[in-house]
């Protein structure tokens, strides 16, 4: 199930780590946020190299809709709530100053990525509530305002217009910008360490001072070992569970789009707020149409595609699918992602995660930061994307995210499984009872069985399989593996069990 931009863009392949090296800043990952990051750090004169475990952009980045915008749905009214003026006005600054930073790089560089800027709108179906997030927002100093009714094919009572933000093709953008970066694909990081100035002694390491030696920092990887002073987590979901304890303040949710042609044209970008959240936006003569949110493991027979394709029909009469294709974010209980110190312990790691699916503007938002961070340089926005924030209103957040982690945990030893294997239609999956054991397995469409191990290898939650996408998918914090156990997305960083 390739996007539109998989479909229509091809990355040049990249070699994997030859071995050993040493550099000054290891970036991980290399979807949107990993390659700005990496790039932001070089253009300040930093020595970096962005490790991947599988290709360029192959993680979430090249299954956004690729908006650019600071219009977040409806958030500038309850970040002014819950964090105060002060923090939600450097949320809409860091965001509005990411459309400015990309415009500029794709002119600076006549990057042919399709860039376009547009106007961008939330629509909801309560006329009060739009004004209330539109004054909110323009308080902030954005470009928003209330407007009636958009023309959209389906009912709603106004919505909450952005001026001059921005879409564009993410795969055409992230070939540029990749050109002059150093990259290593097929590179997947193990593990990370500090190691204390006795033991990086025993390493041949080139840094001038003992001093340096003291904080090297060792990057293990499946291919070599990568020494460097500095390490940003760009990988999507951070995987080193302690410090940091990222699972105890994220989930992820999923969503799903269409590339239609034959639809009609949307005169900017769209999405909704209450009860009818579809996004929106053209693609050249495609309407690209996403919806169907929900938290990943949280499935369902039925299909999600089905029903988004079924609105489209009735929405867009005569449309015809060119591509279909989902992807997942990480949320976090404010809504506001974590940019900046990886944890109090390490202060040479930084980390880049949590956008709500806002990766885009968000990506260029931990560019600025890090950089400015890891160059100690004061970055004014660094303060409400702080890591280590905790106060009053974080604490039920937390706690939903324990309570649905124990249900998880829990649900492996009580709940029964509904069927055996000899139930499972073919070409589907489900927990069944194999040999006395547990287990989950696949029947593929001449009826044979793949099972696996139901227990998630991050921290042993119970997966659950979806129909949708022949996936086997972790409720507690997201991972993912194909019908026959194989990672798709993390913090899970290896496959499942199988059994032959
Ligand atoms: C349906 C949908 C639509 C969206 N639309 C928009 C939109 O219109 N606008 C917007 O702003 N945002 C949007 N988003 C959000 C946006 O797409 C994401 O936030 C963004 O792509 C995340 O980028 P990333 O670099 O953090 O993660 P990824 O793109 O997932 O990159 C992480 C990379 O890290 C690699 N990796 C993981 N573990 C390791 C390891 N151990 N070693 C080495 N590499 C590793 C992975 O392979 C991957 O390539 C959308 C999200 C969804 C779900
Ligand atoms: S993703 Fe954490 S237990 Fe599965």
């Amino acid at each position: 199930m390739d996007s539109v931009w998989s479909k229509t863009c091809e990355i040049e392949k990249r070699e994997a780590l030859p071995g050993d090296i040493e550099r000054e800043v290891v970036v991980i990952g290399a979807g949107m946020a990993g390659i700005l990051i990496a790039n932001a750090l070089q253009k300040s004169g930093r020595e970096v190299v962005v490790l991947e475990a599988e290709r360029i952009a192959s993680g979430q980045t090249r299954n956004t809709t690729a908006k650019i915008t600071s219009q977040h749905g409806f958030i500038y009214s309850g970040l002014i709530d819950t964090l105060g003026e002060e923090k939600a006005r450097q949320y809409a600054a860091a965001n509005q100053k990411a459309i400015l930073e990309y415009k500029a790089m794709v002119q600076e560089r006549e990057i042919d990525c399709d860039f376009e800027e547009t106007d961008a709108y939330v629509y909801a179906q309560e006329e009060s509530v739009l004004k209330k997030e539109a004054e909110a927002a323009a308080s902030l100093g954005l470009p928003a305002s209330f407007m009636q009714k958009p023309e959209l094919t389906f009912p709603n009572a106004g919505a909450v217009k952005f001026t001059n933000q921005a879409q564009f093709h993410p795969l055409k953008f992230l070939r540029a910008i990749t050109e002059k970066l150093e990259i290593y694909e097929d590179t997947r990081v193990l593990k990370v360490e500090e190691q204390t100035a006795g033991k990086a002694a025993e390493y041949t390491a080139g840094y001038a001072s003992a001093e340096d030696r003291e904080k090297e920092q060792v990057v293990s990887t499946n291919r070599g070992i990568v020494r460097a002073k500095k390490v940003v987590f760009a990988c999507h979901y951070p995987f080193v569970n302690f410090p940091g304890m990222y699972f105890t303040r994220m989930h992820q949710e999923r969503s799903y789009v269409l590339a239609l042609e034959n639809a009609a044209r949307v005169d900017g970008m769209y999405i909704g707020e209450g009860e009818i959240t579809y996004s929106l936006r053209n693609y050249g003569d495609l309407l690209i149409f996403g919806g169907g949110n929900h938290r990943t493991g949280e499935n369902r027979e039925g299909g999600r595609y089905q029903a988004l394709r079924d609105k489209a029909a009735e929405l867009f009469p005569g449309c015809r699918e060119v591509a279909c294709w989902s992807a997942q974010d990480c949320i976090t209980p404010d809504n506001v992602p974590y940019i900046g110190r990886y944890a109090s312990g390490k202060p040479d790691w930084y980390v880049a995660t949590g956008f709500h699916k806002w990766g885009m503007s968000s990506s260029m938002v931990s560019a600025m930061i890090l950089r400015d961070l890891i160059c100690g340089i004061e970055n004014p926005f660094a303060e409400v994307f702080a890591p280590d924030r905790l106060d009053g209103q974080d604490i039920s957040g937390i706690m939903c995210e324990g309570a649905h982690a124990v249900k998880g945990l829990t649900k492996r030893f009580f709940q029964l499984p509904a069927e055996t294997a000899s139930e499972l239609a073919k070409g589907s999956g489900g927990i069944v009872m194999l040999e006395g054991e547990k287990v989950g397995v696949y029947k593929d469409e001449d009826g044979k069985l793949y099972a696996v191990d139901v227990r998630c290898p991050h921290l042993g939650c119970q997966l659950e399989w979806n129909p949708d996408e022949l996936s086997w998918d972790c409720p507690c914090h997201g991972s993912r593996f194909d019908r026959f156990g194989k990672l798709i997305s993390n913090p899970a960083q290896e496959d499942v069990n199988r059994y032959a």
